[in-house]
């Protein structure tokens, strides 16, 4: 598993797994916040005039970006949280920590329902996300999700 390094000047230090690989990360969600405002400002949102922007911070303690992206064929528009994950596994992979999503107002967006079983693939039910009051753990906003766990269950039970 790869290690966090600590990222400073942050509002909220979390201790990351057990054991061995414990690790301290240090959250600067003011940071966080300002980076998804950033990438709101490249959202492609001709369609809804919602533009949205994430920030995520890495294990590793990178900040991965990205913005939502719609398409005249309106099913098709991928949300800012889909830009994040690929920014994140395409700049080197990783796990993220802490995720802010903004809505035009620089406001939290609190990531819609496809969007957090995406997010528990590539976070973890540890997975922060930022809230207007306090930041909310993943598998508070997504309780009883589908996980690695089901298929493997599924795989070894089967007849
Ligand atoms: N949107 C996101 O980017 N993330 C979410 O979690 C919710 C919605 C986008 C999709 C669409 O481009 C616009 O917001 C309006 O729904």
């Amino acid at each position: 598993m790869r290690k966090s390094r600590n990222v400073t000047g942050g509002t909220e230090c979390i201790q990351r797994w057990g054991g061995e690989d414990a690790m301290t990360v240090s959250i600067d969600w003011k940071a966080l916040r300002s980076n998804a405002i950033a990438a709101s400002k490249h959202a492609y949102a001709p369609y809804s005039e919602v533009p949205v922007g994430a920030a995520a911070l890495a294990d590793d303690g990178r900040v991965v970006t990205g913005c939502n992206v719609e398409n005249v064929s309106y099913g098709l528009g991928l949300c800012a949280e889909c830009a994040v994950v690929c920014a994140l596994i395409s700049g080197g992979g990783g796990r993220m920590v802490a995720l802010a999503v903004v809505d035009a107002t620089g406001g939290a967006l609190m990531p819609c329902g496809r969007c957090r079983q995406l997010l528990l693939g590539h976070g973890g039910p540890e997975l922060l996300i930022d809230h207007a009051g306090a930041p909310r753990r993943l598998a508070d906003l997504l309780p009883e999700a589908f996980g690695p766990a089901d298929l493997e269950r599924v795989r070894r039970e089967k007849p």
